[in-house]
C-alpha cells in the first residue's frame, strides 16, 4: 500500500502520535482529516502543519459520542469525497490501583478508549466499503494491550479490549479489502501523562482533585512517557509497519522478553488444566 493521494481520517490529532502521523501521513503524499476533542490544540497543530488546504482540514470530534463521529466522517467526506485510512487513535490514560479509581472516571476512559474506537469502526467501515478501493484502520491499543503493571487497571482494561477487537476486526474485514492494524506502543513522548487531570473526579471540586495516590502514579506515567521515543519516529514506523500488512506495531525492544513470558504462563495454566481433565 501507498499513502500517496489516500484520504485519512485520525482523532486524536492535536497532539502526540496522533499529531506526528498526520505529519507523516503527509509527508507521504496523503490528504489529512485531523480530529479531537480539543479545539484550541486542533487549530494551533493544523496552523503548525501550515494551515488547512487541499490536503489538509481539521474537525472538532468527540470519540465517545457516536453523533460527533458521525458529523465528523460527514465533513470528511463533504471535504475529500472519500476516506481511505481511518486512524483511531484518541486515548487517555489513567494511572491508580484496583478499588481506587472512581466508577465514573471508569466510565470515563471505557467511553474514550474502547468505545472510540468502536464508534470510529462502525461509522467509517461503511465509507471505505462504499467507494470500493479498499483501505486500512488502525486502531491505537498499547503495549498495555499485551502486559499488565499494577498501576493502571483501567487503562490496562480498555487497551486489551482494543487488541482483542481489532483481531476480530481483522478476519472480516480483510475479505473486505480493508486492512487493520493495532498499534501497540511503549513509551512515546506525548501529553498523554497529564490526560487524567481530565477526568471526571477531577471536576468535582479541590478536595476530590487531591487524590495523591493517583497523582503520584500520573507523575511517574509522565515521566516515563517523557523520555520515550519521538512521536515522529513511532509514526513512521507505525506507517511502514501498515505497509508491510502487520497486525500489530511495536517499538519497544525491552518489552519483547514480555510476549513470551506471557506466552509460556498462558501455556502452563492450560497444561495445568488439561492435566487435571486427564486425571479427574
Ligand atoms: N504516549 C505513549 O507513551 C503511549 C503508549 C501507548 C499507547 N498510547 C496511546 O496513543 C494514543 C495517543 O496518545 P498520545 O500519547 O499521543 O497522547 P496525547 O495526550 O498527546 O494525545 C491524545 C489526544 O487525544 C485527544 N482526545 C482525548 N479525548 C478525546 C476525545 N474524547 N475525543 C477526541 N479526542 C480526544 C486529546 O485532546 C489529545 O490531543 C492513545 O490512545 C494512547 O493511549 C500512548
Amino acid at each position: 500500500m501507498t499513502y500517496k493521494n489516500k484520504t485519512a481520517f485520525i482523532t486524536g490529532a492535536a497532539s502526540g502520535i496522533g499529531y506526528a502521523l498526520c505529519e507523516a501521513l503527509l509527508a507521504q503524499g496523503a490528504k489529512v482529516m485531523m480530529a479531537d476533542i480539543n479545539e484550541v490544540g486542533l487549530n494551533e497543530a493544523i496552523e503548525k502543519l501550515g494551515g488547512a488546504s487541499a490536503a489538509l482540514a481539521c474537525v472538532q470530534c468527540d470519540v465517545r459520542n457516536a453523533a460527533s463521529v458521525q458529523a465528523a466522517a460527514g465533513k470528511t467526506i463533504e471535504t475529500f469525497d472519500r476516506v481511505h485510512i481511518v486512524m483511531n487513535n484518541a486515548g487517555v490514560g489513567l494511572a491508580g490501583r484496583s478499588g481506587r479509581t472512581d466508577l465514573k472516571d471508569w466510565q470515563w476512559i471505557v467511553d474514550i478508549n474502547l468505545m472510540g474506537v468502536v464508534h470510529g469502526v462502525e461509522i467509517f467501515t461503511p465509507l471505505i466499503k462504499a467507494h470500493g478501493e479498499g483501505g486500512h484502520i488502525l486502531n491505537t491499543a498499547s503495549m498495555a494491550g499485551h502486559m499488565t503493571t499494577e498501576y493502571m487497571p483501567p487503562y490496562h482494561a480498555t487497551k486489551f479490549a482494543v487488541v482483542g477487537y481489532s483481531e476480530s476486526i481483522a478476519q472480516e474485514l480483510s475479505q473486505q479489502d480493508i486492512a487493520v492494524t493495532c498499534l501497540c506502543p511503549t513509551w512515546v513522548k506525548s501529553n498523554i501523562g497529564r490526560s487524567g487531570d481530565n477526568r471526571p473526579s477531577a471536576s468535582v471540586g479541590q478536595a476530590a482533585r487531591k487524590n495523591e495516590h493517583l497523582e503520584s502514579a500520573q507523575n511517574s506515567v509522565a515521566a516515563l512517557v517523557a523520555n520515550g521515543m519521538d512521536a515522529d519516529r513511532m509514526a513512521n514506523l507505525t506507517l511502514a509497519m501498515m505497509a508491510e500488512g502487520r497486525m500489530h506495531v511495536f517499538n519497544d525492544p525491552e518489552a519483547r522478553p514480555v510476549i513470551d513470558i506471557r506466552a509460556k504462563a498462558l501455556a502452563a495454566d492450560y497444561d495445568a488444566a488439561l492435566a487435571w481433565l486427564k486425571a479427574n
